[in-house]
């Protein structure tokens, strides 16, 4: 049954840990409990915003509207030939999803083991990691329409995807909320262990032919070393995007800085490597009152307890002055700022 509850905490709901309070909040179960939802006149009239895990968003003040958490649940599978489309409900867990699909043998999402967040969202920021992009293994997804409470399938090339982007943070933001997701896996596996790391980890663990699960479990070490677990210590992933610049711009970086690190993108352009350059400031695991960087990979900020939304947010701010007095680049931010 919908309920609507008012005037909670948020501190659950975030992965920063970040202790505010929304005016309105409900979880929804299934697509019914949204459209019961938008019949309500009350909620009509409040601005929203979506969470699955809360796991992209930095809370800087209590949010005067509607929080709707997304707990759609519900995993199945199509096997056609040598593909497999597998449809999950948004609020499926992301790593619960890549789990059963490791424990299947559907390959396809391997490389995105123990990324923090829901199925829902995956699309919206195209999710990436260690080599493979959600929308390389994206076929479709449901979206219900808040003005109309109308469900819309979203193809590939309806969603246009980008570097962490996609319709859905763009031109559509805050008019759909997605309901589920169906991938295109394939039961014949395809390894892409091309991210340098994941050799090295393979090596390490002497495996030759890797299949899988190997890959998911190299993943899911190398990002346990890396990252901090957002259950014991507040965090929301990278918190910037790594920036993508032009070739003039990339000239005039590379001859004050032979050293940094970059990667070519696939329309010409240049994406550098933000944990670098912040770590090249000085930032690295460098601990500012209840916040931070991450001692191992400086793109993370972190509430080390007791931290406030707008304390991350002003440290955030630092960084980006000082990566753009030493560098000249402007550093985005991947995370929502709500
Ligand atoms: N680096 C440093 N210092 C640091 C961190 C990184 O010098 O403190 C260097 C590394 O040595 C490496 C390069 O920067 O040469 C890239 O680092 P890494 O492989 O850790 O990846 P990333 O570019 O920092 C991106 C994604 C991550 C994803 C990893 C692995 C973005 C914004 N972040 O990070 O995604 O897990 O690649 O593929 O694209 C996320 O989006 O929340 C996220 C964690």
């Amino acid at each position: 049954m919908l309920q609507i509850q008012e005037n909670i905490s948020l501190k659950p709901y975030n992965s920063f840990g970040i202790d505010v309070k929304a005016s309105y909040f409900a979880e929804i179960f299934s697509e019914d409990d949204l459209r019961a939802l938008f019949l309500d006149e009350v909620v009509r009239s409040q601005k929203l915003f979506i969470i699955g895990g809360g796991s992209n968003v930095l809370f800087t003040q209590d949010y005067n509207g509607l929080i709707i958490k997304i707990s759609i649940k519900g995993i199945k599978s199509e096997i056609i030939e040598d593909k497999v489309y597998v449809t999950a409900g948004a609020g499926e867990v992301w790593n619960d999803l890549v789990n059963y699909c490791v424990d299947h043998g559907f390959a396809g999402i391997e490389n995105l083991s123990l990324i923090p967040g829901t199925v829902g969202a995956s699309p919206i920021q195209n999710i990436g990691a260690y080599g493979v992009e959600l929308k390389d293994v994206f076929e479709s997804c449901a979206a219900f329409e808040i003005k109309t409470g109308k469900i819309k399938t979203f193809t590939y090339a309806d969603c246009r995807f980008g570097y962490r982007e996609s319709i859905f943070k763009g031109e559509l933001k805050g008019q759909y909320i997605i309901t589920s997701v169906t991938f295109r896996l394939s039961s014949a596996a395809k390894i892409n262990t091309s991210y340098g790391a994941i050799e090295t980890e393979l090596q390490a663990r002497g495996i030759e032919n890797p299949n899988i699960a190997d890959v998911s479990a190299a993943v899911s070490h190398i990002r346990v070393s890396k990252l901090p677990d957002p259950s014991t210590i507040g965090n929301a992933g990278s918190f910037f995007k790594n920036p993508v610049i032009d070739k003039h711009e990339f000239a005039d970086v590379v001859a004050k800085h032979p050293d940094v690190v970059h990667y070519p993108t696939a329309d010409h352009k240049i994406k550098l490597a933000a944990g670098w350059l912040i770590e090249q400031c000085g930032w690295k695991g460098k601990i500012v009152g209840n916040t931070g960087t991450w001692k191992n990979q400086a793109l993370v900020l972190v509430n080390h307890g007791g931290a406030t939304g707008t304390e991350v947010y002003h440290f955030s701010e630092q960084i980006i002055d000082s990566v753009k007095s030493t560098f000249g680049v402007t550093l985005e931010r991947e995370v929502n700022i709500l």
